[in-house]
């Protein structure tokens, strides 16, 4: 029994160290242009299980709150307002590693800096319509899966 005990410990442990979870969200300009197929199809392929699922558009008041740590630059007011333009797709990933692997699934913030074969490259249109959001960092990406999905919502 205490075998198992010390088992259970080591994969809570893998799991705090390799994260497992992402949160992601296809933007207002890629769900209008129709891309959330394709894009969705380009996750998979590359491993990630979709945990939750939800078509929603943000109230100004969330994405205030949700891009928070941008409030200070420059393009915060472009930002709110391209957001809150339109629907968006909110997802949970899970995957080994899935923060750093779905960072380099989607590419650079600006598409023109994007590696060939990256979501953004492939599907965004500037550095402001950027069709994808990925988690910078697993804190986010606890903080931002909480915001949109409760625990009784992810399978
Ligand atoms: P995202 O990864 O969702 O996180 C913050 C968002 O701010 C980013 O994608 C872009 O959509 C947007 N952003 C970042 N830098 C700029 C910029 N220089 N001008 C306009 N929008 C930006």
């Amino acid at each position: 029994m205490q075998k198992y005990k010390y088992l259970l410990f080591f994969l809570d442990l893998h799991k705090l160290i390799i994260m497992n979870k992402t949160f992601t969200m296809i933007k207002p300009e890629a769900v209008e242009k129709n891309l959330t197929g394709e894009i969705l199809q380009k996750i998979c392929q590359k491993g990630f299980n979709v945990i939750a699922l939800k078509k929603t558009k943000l109230s100004v008041s969330q994405a205030k709150k949700f891009y928070d740590v941008h409030n200070e630059r420059p393009f915060f007011n472009e930002l709110i307002e391209y957001i809150t333009s339109g629907p968006i797709i909110a997802i949970i990933l899970e995957k080994d590693n899935a923060v750093l692997d779905f960072r380099n699934l989607i590419g650079s913030t600006d598409p023109n800096e994007a590696e060939e074969g990256t979501i953004r490259k492939m599907f965004a249109e500037s550095k402001s319509k950027n069709a994808i959001h990925g988690s910078d960092s697993n804190e986010n990406a606890n903080i931002e899966c909480d915001f949109f999905f409760s625990k009784t919502e992810r399978f």
